[in-house]
């Protein structure tokens, strides 16, 4: 029987990056994958394939719409969705066998089939003939990830061709006429987006009043306001009771929240976008006597320990936000404690992107969760209408909103809607990371002429004031 010290079960990104870590500290390891490729939901059907169908459409888009006002005449641009579905899969196969030759780079021995736990250092996987290997190790970290979660207290039959979830609106066939998003969080808005830019009439159906529920409301606020501009319709506070196929298509019912009348709308395509849920199946957690909490997820300490000794759980599997990166920084945090490292992630400090265009990131506290902590704090914002980069680039929608400490100006939170967010994001996250001051931020020089001097600027608004304003 092989025997390791780590077997890592899962290999998205926060398994394959615990595996990598745990051999270059000189761990000798294993991962168990139930897909045929590397990768998890994130490369195979969630965050990559997502991205490249972004990037995609928004240049369709920018062609139709922007680029006579660059001056750069074009005929009518025409899609070619086999050729956009073609760039996505390359994509795809690019970052997979990425992963497969880290893995082989690495010495991680990979076995493909379904993993589960017999007891603490025992590991069965189980192929798709159902032929199956028992292997040992001394440690074991579950890393399964998410699934789809479907609407609570709805039944709904995801055929993945009308009614799909992200997985199938990844993979549809032409551009709806007609696609309903039911849940306008990260998943609706930014694959709504995708086929809204490729030509289909979407609408956002929507339970609470605000899309992007979590994030700091003015910037859920003025992100709808982009989206409509950009022809994405909403129904918010509206609750989905009922999703049906109908003789061609899809039927979404939903009632007001604050009560009145169902009302139903029909599409081609109903986009199921209502969160992901803990994906334990198969694992054999209850009779290794791993404990779960209420919702599904396993229960672990501050070391990733679940109640079993040698048994730890990273990422979609355990508390906190279904993100990837906080995945990966799991990861690399357990597989330094079994090396007999201090492995740790700050939850304070991990930012969010959402990649729609313009992009939406933020990082730390938001100013409703300022308040209702009770903590006082001071807010600068400065708007991209205000930065000469962004005009050059037709990109002026957003702004720059960072929230500091009243006393001490530490930053505490940074939100940021405009083109390349998700890239700037990061300047604020370092700055946190470090415990830095709106001043620090404010007086670090910024290259001129950039987008990000506007997140020196609304830095600047904070503690004094901003000079382009
Ligand atoms: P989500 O939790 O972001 O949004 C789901 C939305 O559905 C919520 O706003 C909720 O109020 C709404 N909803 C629930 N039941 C409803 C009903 N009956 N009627 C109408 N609306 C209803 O979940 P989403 O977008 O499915 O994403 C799942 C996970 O994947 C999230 O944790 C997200 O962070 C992660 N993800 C992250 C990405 C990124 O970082 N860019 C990209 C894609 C997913």
């Amino acid at each position: 029987m092989s025997s390791y010290d780590l077997i890592v079960i899962g290999t998205g990104p926060g398994g394959y990056v615990c595996a990598i870590k745990a051999a270059q500290l000189g761990l000798k390891t294993a991962v168990v994958e139930k897909r045929a490729t590397l990768g998890g939901t994130c490369l195979n059907i969630g965050c990559i394939p997502s991205k490249a169908l972004l990037h995609a459409s928004e240049v369709f888009d920018h062609a139709g719409h922007q680029f006579a006002e660059l001056g750069v005449d074009l005929e009518t641009p025409k899609l070619n969705l086999p050729n956009m579905m073609k760039h996505k899969e390359a994509v795809i196969k690019s970052n997979v066998d990425g992963v497969a030759f880290l893995m082989k780079k690495n010495k991680i021995d990979t076995y493909t089939g379904t993993g589960s736990i017999a007891a603490a250092g025992k590991v069965t996987v189980t192929a798709d003939d159902g032929s199956k290997q028992d292997l040992e190790a001394k440690n074991i970290v579950i890393a399964t990830g998410s699934d789809v979660a479907g609407i609570p207290g709805v039944d709904v039959d995801i055929d993945e061709k009308v009614i799909v979830s992200s997985t199938g609106a990844l993979e549809l066939e032409k551009v709806p006429g007609k696609m309903v998003v039911v849940g306008g969080g990260v998943i609706g808005l930014e694959l709504g987006s995708v086929w809204s830019r490729l030509g289909a009439d979407v609408t956002v159906v929507e339970y609470l009043d605000t899309v992007l529920g979590g994030m700091d409301k003015d910037v859920s606020k003025q992100f709808k306001k982009i989206m409509e501009k950009q022809g994405v319709k909403f129904e918010l506070g509206a609750k989905v009771t009922d999703v049906k196929k109908a003789d061609s298509g899809g039927m979404v019912t939903f009632e007001p929240v604050k009560g009145g009348d169902a009302k139903s709308i029909g599409a081609d395509i109903v986009l199921i976008a209502t969160g992901r849920k803990p994906y334990t199946d198969n694992l054999g957690l209850k009779e290794a006597g791993v404990a779960m909490d209420d919702r599904g997820r396993v229960e672990i300490d501050d070391h990733f320990q679940t109640s079993v000794k040698g048994i730890y759980a990273i990422g979609d599997v355990v508390r906190g936000a279904m993100l990837a990166h906080k995945a990966e920084d799991e990861g690399v945090a357990v597989a330094e404690i079994l090396s007999g490292q201090a492995g740790h992630v700050n939850y304070d400090v991990i930012p969010g992107v959402v990649y729609t265009q313009p992009e939406v990131a933020s990082v730390g506290k938001t100013e409703e969760e300022l308040k209702a902590a009770g903590i006082a704090y001071r807010a600068g914002k400065f708007p991209f209408s205000a930065n000469g980069r962004a005009r050059a680039m037709l990109a002026p929608d957003g702004f720059v909103k960072v929230l500091a400490d009243k006393a001490t100006d530490r930053v505490l939170g940074v939100h940021i809607i405009g083109l390349g967010a998700g890239e700037m994001i990061h300047e604020a996250a370092v700055l946190m990371e470090f415990g830095g001051s709106s001043e620090d931020l404010g007086r670090t020089c910024h290259a001129h002429p950039t987008m990000s001097e506007a997140v020196k600027e609304a830095a600047m608004a904070t503690f004094a004031k901003p000079i382009h304003m």
